[in-house]
This record gives structure tokens, sequence and C-alpha cells, in this order.
């Protein structure tokens, strides 16, 4: 039971992934509160989040903001979720959210200004690919930001101790940070987690 629950924090799908995504809306809600405000957003930046889930994070910013919203997620039950909580500006062509895996798809190079991810990089079993691949997405002095529940509070949920969550440490995350090229690394923490941010 409790590794069906941590895979639907990985994918959700059908009825359980229903309510997951509320509980996630309610208890992350708060982290996209200090992740925006984090990407410093400018009229008309091309901004990317990977794995929108319910599609919070991508109304909030193309709600407040004057830019393009572009988002990736491979669960199909949060894509649709979120397409429909985004409707009317993905009519108006502000936001685009895509169905897919970040790992598998090609990207672009040098299209965002801004990249970022919140509760994702535990399911990326290795970061140096993703990271390389989000730095070649962004444009010369782009922006990649992350926030992730830090070690002990991953720990206090019993859904994460069945090698579905990859419980990196801030240092391990600087560390693949700096490997895939990113500058200017720096990180504010709180009760809950790490907000990093970096540059290319
Ligand atoms: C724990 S949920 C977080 C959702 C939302 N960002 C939040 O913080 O509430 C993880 C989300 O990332 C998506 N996801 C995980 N790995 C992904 C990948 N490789 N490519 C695209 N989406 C991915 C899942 O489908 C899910 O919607």
């Amino acid at each position: 039971m409790l590794r069906l629950i941590g895979n639907q924090f990985k994918k959700p799908t059908g009825l359980l992934g229903k309510i997951i995504s509320i509980l996630m809306i309610k208890g992350n809600g708060p982290d996209y509160d200090i992740m925006i405000p984090e990407l410093d957003i400018k009229k008309n930046d091309r901004i990317l989040e990977i794995g929108y889930g319910h599609g919070l994070g991508v109304n909030r910013i193309s709600s407040s903001y004057d830019c393009f919203v572009s988002g990736i997620d491979f669960s199909e039950l949060m894509f649709k979720e979120a397409t429909k909580r985004n409707e009317e500006h993905i009519k108006q062509k502000k936001v685009e959210l895509n169905f897919g895996n970040f790992l598998e798809v090609e990207i672009k190079p040098a299209q965002y200004d801004k990249v970022f991810c919140v509760h994702v990089i535990y399911f990326w079993n290795n970061l140096s690919e993703p990271f390389s691949k989000i730095r070649t997405g962004l444009k010369e002095g782009g922006v990649f930001c992350i926030f992730m529940a830090n070690i002990d509070f991953i720990n206090k949920k019993k859904f994460t101790k069945d090698g579905i969550f990859n419980k990196y440490s801030i240092d391990q995350v600087v560390t693949e940070l700096k490997r895939a090229g990113f500058e200017d690394i720096t990180y504010n923490t709180n009760n809950k987690g790490y907000i990093i941010k970096c540059r290319k």
C-alpha cells in the first residue's frame, strides 16, 4: 500500500491520483509561494515548469505576470487536470502544457529564461542528465530553480521508505549543478526543505 502511494506521488493516476493531487495542492501550495518570487519574472520571459502536476504553479504565474509559461508532465491525469485549470490562458496562448517524460524528450537549445521544478527531482535516478538537459534549454544567463524537501521531512513520510524517492542531500544537488556547468548557485532553507537557484 505504501509503495502504491509513493508511486502516486511520482506519477498520479486514477482515483487515488485525484486524491493525491488535492493533497499536493494543499501541501505544496506554500512551496510555490516561495518559488515564484525567486524566479524574478520579467515581461516576456519564457518559463518552463517540469512536473507541473495539478498546474497550480503555472496558473499563479500566468495570472500574475506578462510572460509565457510552458510545462511538461508525464502523468496523463495531471496533464488533464492542469489543462482544465489553465484553460483560459492556454486559449490566450500564454500557457502551453505538454504531456511527456522530461527525461526522454528532446529540448531545443537556449529557449527558456527560467526553468523550475517543485518536488520532482526525487524521481530522477541520476541528476547529471536532467541538469545538463535543463542547462541546454536555458538561454545564456537563464535561471534554474528547484524546490526539494529535506531528508528529515521526506523520512517522516512512510510512503518514501520503499526506494521510489531518491533522497538527495543539498550537497549532492549542489555538486551535480556545478558538474553540469551551472554558476551562482545559492540556496535558502526552511523547515520543509530547500529552494536552490543557479544560473547558466
Ligand atoms: C510529487 S508531484 C509534484 C507536483 C507539483 N510540482 C507539486 O509540487 O505539487 C511530481 C510531479 O512530477 C511529474 N513527473 C515526475 N517525473 C517526471 C518526468 N520525468 N517527466 C515529466 N513529469 C514528471 C509527476 O507526474 C507529478 O505530477
